[in-house]
């Protein structure tokens, strides 16, 4: 049988791997999705779906598993099954993860059973089936408040502000230990550690939907526009920061997927010219754009973008948010050869669209 490789998305429900799905199609890649759909709908997969085969002759298939990271068995099986199918999985891009902060304060040991512990069980597996490159998706949370912005990879990690921050620190720890204990096979990783995500695909047939009312600015923002939730609250306009909101990097999650694309071609890479005794190889990435936005700027660029206006309060800070971070980001420039190529308009405009066409 003639055998091809494909990479394994965990996670591939989920508002970045879906995008990210479609954007290792379109680079050629075959995919296979894995997610326990916790904190997503099949929907997103039949999305992916409609769109890697829209306009083409020959239907792709995007197979897709329904298990449980921290599921060994359940893991393992998603490659047998692969391998009698005829295909290889030679690399895994680990996007599956709980991620709300403010749940994670109130049920750490779920945050670290789910994201430490299907981080480990997903190791174990790719050390049994020998592959080789690991894509991870990490955080600027990582950073904490840092002491000077932008923040580069060798900012130091402070102690994180919330449990979910702490398993993005302890799972890049686990895999810098594994790539250092493991030469044989090799394991070589990518450390992504994205900014804020935001948009969606502009064909709005994926997009982001969080479960209940959202906790993050730009789903918030797009259902106050919407008129179908209470107005936006600002949180805190009173941080030594231009106009008092907290400034953060918003990048378009086309973009985001895009740096996925390279990263799992620049691990490859790495794999092929190193021979059976070199040494494993992890590396980080900031991926954002390089640029601070504040809270006030996104509502104003939200309503330029779409001419829609947001219904906003001025409100008391939120707890735990840092003040200012955005992104040095020029090592995934050289490196990966990836930068930010989308707007902060253009991102808002495609997120209004998704929030349009999904209520
Ligand atoms: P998401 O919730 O949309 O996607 C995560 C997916 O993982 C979901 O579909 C969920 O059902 C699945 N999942 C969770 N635990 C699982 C498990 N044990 N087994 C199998 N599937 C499981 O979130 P997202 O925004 O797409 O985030 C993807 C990754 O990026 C996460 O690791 C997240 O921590 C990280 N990240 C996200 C952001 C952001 O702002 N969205 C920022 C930094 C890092
Ligand atoms: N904000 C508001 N009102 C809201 C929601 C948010 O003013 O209703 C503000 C926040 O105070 C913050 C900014 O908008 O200043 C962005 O907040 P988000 O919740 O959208 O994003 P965070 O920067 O707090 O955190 C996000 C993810 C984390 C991830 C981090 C870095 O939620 O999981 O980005 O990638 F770790």
């Amino acid at each position: 049988m003639d055998i091809k490789s494909s990479i394994l998305v965990t996670g591939g429900a989920g508002y970045i791997g879906s995008h990210t799905a479609v954007a290792l199609v379109e680079a050629g890649f075959r995919v296979v999705l894995l997610d326990n759909l916790c904190n997503s709908e099949l929907s997103a997969v039949e999305g992916v779906r409609s769109l890697v085969n829209a306009g083409r002759g020959a239907s792709v298939e995007v197979p897709f598993y329904e298990v449980d990271c921290r599921d060994r068995e359940g893991v393992s099986e998603v490659f047998r099954s692969e391998l009698k199918k005829g295909t290889r999985i030679t690399g895994v891009i680990h996007f599956a993860a709980l991620k709300a902060v403010g749940e994670s304060v109130e049920k750490p040991d779920l945050y670290y059973d789910n994201n430490i512990g299907g981080t480990k069980v997903l190791l174990d597996v790719m050390k049994e089936f020998e592959v080789e490159s690991l894509v991870f998706s990490s955080s600027c949370t990582v950073y904490g408040e840092p002491k000077i912005v932008p923040v580069d990879e060798n900012s130091p990690f402070l102690p994180s502000e919330s449990p979910y921050g702490f398993t993005k620190q302890e799972c890049e720890k686990l895999i810098e230990e594994h790539s250092k204990t493991n030469d044989i096979p090799k394991l070589n990783s990518a450390l992504l550690r994205y900014f804020n995500p935001i948009g969606a695909h502009p064909s709005s047939l994926i997009g982001e939907s969080p479960k209940g009312i959202p906790n993050n600015l730009v789903p918030y923002l797009c259902l106050s526009a919407a008129g179908t939730i209470s107005p936006l609250t600002v949180f805190g306009t009173d941080y030594p920061t231009p106009d008092g909101s907290c400034v953060r990097d918003y990048l378009h999650v086309m973009d985001l997927a895009e740096a996925h694309v390279a990263a799992i071609q620049y691990l490859i890479a790495k794999s092929l010219s190193s021979d059976l005794t070199g040494s494993s190889h992890t590396r980080a990435f900031n991926l954002g754009t390089g640029s601070g936005v504040s809270v006030l700027e996104v509502i104003a660029a939200f309503e330029k973008a779409t001419g829609i206006p947001v219904p906003h309060v001025l409100g008391k800070r939120r707890e735990g948010d840092v003040v200012s971070i955005w992104a040095e980001a020029s090592r995934a420039k050289s490196e990966l050869q990836w930068h930010a190529t989308r707007s902060l308009e253009e991102a808002l405009k495609d997120a209004w669209n998704w929030q349009k066409k999904s209520k």
